[in-house]
């Protein structure tokens, strides 16, 4: 059974997944309305990860008796000047959420929460890890492509391939 702080903090962290959809759809909405369709694929998948990950601990509370509780998701930003801003805010937006899972490792060791950590957490420090390299190579990427049509219409076209990765198919 997990503490009531760990389980506060699991539901906690169902709302920033969530919230992470939804600013990566908003993201999504944004390009697809500038026709950067590459860019919105790219974004889309993201989203669906990012529900894959919020549904990792929906799932998990009730394994340890916990109960699920469903907290408000904010609005997200609407839309960004450029390309460019939109992954430097992705970028830092995944270096909140690694802050998160920090401080849920956290919690579970100072519980002495092993079965949290090892069943939950230990997969997702990793995942995070993965989550700011793409981000910020894309941010590299982008400051090299500049204003440039050709760049952006690459990158586009760079992103458009994205396809789902086989871990977080289950
Ligand atoms: Fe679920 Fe992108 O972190």
């Amino acid at each position: 059974m997990a503490s009531e702080r760990m389980l506060k903090a699991l539901n906690e962290q169902i709302q920033e997944e969530m919230f992470s959809a939804y600013l990566y759809l908003s993201m999504s909405a944004d390009f697809e309305a500038k026709n950067l369709k590459g860019f919105a694929h790219w974004m889309k998948l993201q989203a669906q990860e990012e529900l894959i990950h919020a549904l990792k601990f929906f799932d998990f509370i009730p394994e340890v008796n916990g109960e699920v509780i469903l907290l408000p998701i904010a609005q997200p930003q609407k839309t960004w000047e450029t390309p460019l801003k939109a992954f430097e805010d992705a970028y830092e937006h995944e270096k909140h959420i690694s802050g998160k899972i920090n401080d849920l490792v956290t919690i579970a060791l100072e519980d002495k929460d092993y079965a949290t950590k090892t069943t939950l957490l230990d997969w997702f420090v990793s995942e995070q890890v993965e989550e700011e390299a793409t981000a910020s190579e894309i941010v590299q990427l982008l400051k090299m492509a500049g204003d440039s049509f050709q760049g952006i219409f690459m990158m586009d076209q760079k992103l458009a391939g994205r396809v789902i990765e086989a871990a977080n198919e289950e």
